[in-house]
């Protein structure tokens, strides 16, 4: 498709949640918008690409309470880090927002009103697992996450509340044996609420949807994918239907979202107001413009496109653009999915191996991010296939096509052309192709195959320099002939910088300094740069990659296995920079650090809890006398039996919270806590580390 005028588009990558920093999937898939963002701007076309948080939804609220927080600041603290990452991989949003932001909040009510007006909601009452001892005694509904118990299938034991990991049974949480939560520990209670349901089932739903997700222009992979959720759909207790279900678009206090209009005490489920949150994003750009956003929305030659991750394809294809079509808004153009990425073959992140890929490490260790975009480039297509990062396969690609082929290029031709003046007037036929194979191949996201074919080209190049041996000629006195040649490869370097700059922008930008060529784009590099054009100096415009940062990027952290070996876990800490630790949790005063009892305690026995393979019972001696005079010890429960064997603690000295109230938990009271270390992001260092105090500290000790 050729498009004279200026196509106007709106583009977004997925809201990535609050709760944590990128990983190197959300920064994967921000590359793969980007280059095809930069490469519709080359084109001339308007673009406004915007992102933002998603800051809703019970997981971060229970994650903000943890750390004493309001889930405002949580999510603030979330947003404050994001910048380095952006800059750092040259993402080019035009505006990063929330879905909390107020913009948000009004068009969120404004589109369930408008969907509510076209008769597509309506309420039922739902029994769900209700957990009275949650947030603090305030009591909350539980999401299937946050219930565990017995499958009652094969009886395996701390199962989700939806689905068997040992055997693979779907159930309802209703479903399972001895539920627990896993907030509390305690028995949760069932207990009915009136839900708001987004009518999908509707006749009039299910005609769009059939018509919207198969009229070709989605992946074909994903159309299957979704034409089979119209015949068949799965069941929280594992049947199935026919046809399109309601979707339970609302939550029960207490939830950190937007409360629905007239429905005190109910909110939107997170994945309502997610999607609301591009409008948002734009809206909130558009208002910094000044530019009205209902007026830029209603053009009719607007396109709108997603792009996510194979993981949200149901709210992508279904939900999203029926929430849009019948609050009669504009629809998506199409939603562009792409897969997976794992990391040195798909290797499950262990604490031996390190931690897969840290976007912040990798800059921090000064690894050039072009590297990364050039690499993730080559491997993306239009499908939605997983692709994989292999280390020796990043350092054998980027040193041998982007150093070794393509800058080599211009190192080699600017020693021929004297004075920087070009000789040639030419561009072959070949070049030219190449440009408008490349613009088309990045508008159909198929980026590696692009890449190979300026690969093959530079190739060409290389080789024709080769055969005119320049330097032969000028010691041949052929000076003029060897400038020629010089001028025409670096007409030839000019298109494959061209063809590079929507994945390597910086690069890109030194190299039109150097080539003194303006800003490049799909149109004016089919012009030569011409005879009498005078270049400037060749300055070297990009290092090889070095083993030893490879190395670093993925040394293992230092493991601390037992207490007893307890050491500063130095790998991590400076390798990843002050931004990736947690945020600090609100300034409170020494009154309200004293209100704390912490003592030194012995763990004068433990053992593995039957039925639980994440719990730990600890016996205590922190000091304490019974009535008679006796040791009197604490029974303590604690989650670290994924990190340590029983033996590896009996006889240690540990920190303990004495004046904790008891909790009452399935397996018995606990009478304290003992405190250990982690890491906020759980992939970085999944370790769990229990303190012990220097030699010398006895049970009973006040920590102060
Ligand atoms: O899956 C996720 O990470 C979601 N936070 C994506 C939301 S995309 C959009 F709908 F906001
Ligand atoms: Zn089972």
């Amino acid at each position: 498709m050729t498009h004279t005028s200026p196509r106007q588009l709106f583009v977004t990558t997925a809201l990535p949640y609050a709760n944590g920093n990128f990983h190197i999937g959300h920064i994967m898939e921000y590359i793969q918008a980007d280059i095809w963002v930069r490469a519709q701007r080359m084109a001339g076309h308007e673009v406004n690409f915007v992102c933002a948080d998603d800051a809703h939804g019970a997981p971060i609220m229970i994650a903000a309470q943890k750390q004493g927080m309001t889930p405002e600041a949580f999510v603030a603290n979330i947003a404050a880090g994001r910048k380095p990452y952006l800059d750092g991989f040259h993402i080019s949003f035009d505006n990063w927002h929330s879905t909390d932001a107020p913009e948000n909040h009004a068009l969120a009510k404004e589109i369930y009103l408008d969907l509510k007006r076209a008769g597509l909601i309506e309420t039922q009452s739902v029994e769900q697992f209700f957990d009275p001892a949650a947030l603090e005694g305030k009591g909350m509904f539980l999401a299937d996450r946050f219930i565990k118990g017995e499958c009652p299938k094969c009886g395996a034991k701390d199962q989700y509340g939806d689905n068997c990991e040992n055997c693979g049974a779907v159930y309802a949480p209703t479903d399972l044996k001895n539920p627990y939560s896993t907030l509390s520990g305690g028995t949760p209670v069932l207990k009915a609420s009136e839900h708001f349901f987004f009518k999908l089932s509707d006749p009039r739903c299910v005609a769009f949807l059939e018509q919207w997700t198969q009229d070709g222009k989605l992946q074909p992979e994903v159309a299957n994918k979704v034409k089979e959720w119209f015949s068949t759909r799965t069941n929280a207790d594992g049947s199935t239907s026919t046809g399109l279900g309601d979707w339970d678009i609302s939550r029960d206090a207490p939830y950190f979202g937007i409360e629905i209009p007239d429905a005190p005490g109910k909110y939107f489920y997170v994945w309502l107001d997610a999607p609301v949150g591009y409008l948002a994003s734009l809206k909130n750009l558009l208002d910094k413009r000044g530019v009205d956003f209902n007026a830029y929305m209603k053009n009719p030659n607007l396109e709108q496109y997603h792009f996510i991750g194979k993981d949200i394809v149901t709210f992508h294809t279904l939900f999203w653009p029926a929430m849009l079509k019948f609050s009669g808004r504009k629809t998506p153009d199409n939603i562009f999915v792409h897969g997976f990425l794992t990391v040195n073959n798909g290797e499950k992140m262990s604490k031996s191996r390190g931690t897969g890929l840290d976007p912040l490490k990798y800059l921090s260790l000064g690894m050039n991010p072009e590297w990364l975009r050039y690499y993730l480039a080559t491997k993306l297509s239009a499908k939605n296939e997983d692709i994989d990062f292999n280390a020796e396969d990043f350092m054998l690609k980027v040193n041998s096509d982007l150093v070794g082929k393509f800058i080599n290029i211009a190192s080699r031709a600017a020693k021929f052309i004297p004075n920087g003046k070009l000789v040639s007037t030419k561009l072959s036929e070949a070049s030219l192709d190449l440009l408008r194979s490349v613009q088309m191949d990045d508008e159909a996201l198929e980026y590696g195959k692009g890449l190979r074919d300026v690969m093959a080209f530079a190739d060409t190049v290389n080789a024709a320099f080769d055969a005119a041996a320049p330097w032969k000629l000028v010691k041949e006195g052929k000076v003029d002939e060897a400038a020629l040649i010089g001028s025409e490869c670096m007409e030839a370097f000019k298109i494959i910088v061209t063809c590079m700059k929507p994945v390597l922008p910086a690069l890109a930008a030194q190299a039109e300094i150097f080539l003194n060529s303006g800003e490049l784009n799909w149109v004016n590099a089919a012009k030569p740069l011409g005879a009498g054009h005078v270049i400037g100096d060749y300055k070297h415009l990009m290092q090889r990659v070095d083993i030893k940062q490879l190395d670093a990027l993925f040394e293992a952290p230092a493991v601390v296995e037992t207490a007893s070996q307890a050491t500063p876990d130095k790998a991590s800490s400076s390798a990843n920079g002050a931004a990736a630790i947690e945020p600090l949790a609100p300034e409170i005063s020494i009154d309200d650090f004293s209100k704390v009892d912490l003592r030194i305690a012995k763990i004068v026995n433990c053992e593995a809890v039957e039925g639980s393979t994440k719990l730990l019972r600890l016996t205590l001696d922190a000091g304490e006398v019974d009535a008679s005079g006796g040791v009197k010890t604490r029974n303590v429960f604690s989650g670290i039996a994924s990190h340590y064997k029983p033996a590896d603690l009996i006889g240690k000295h540990t920190v303990m919270v004495a004046n904790l109230a008891p909790r009452k938990m399935k397996f018995g009271v606990s009478e304290g806590m003992v405190l250990a270390a982690s890491s906020a992001d759980e992939r970085a260092n999944p370790g769990i580390y229990v303190l012990k105090p220097v030699a010398g500290a006895e049970p009973g000790m006040r920590i102060r």
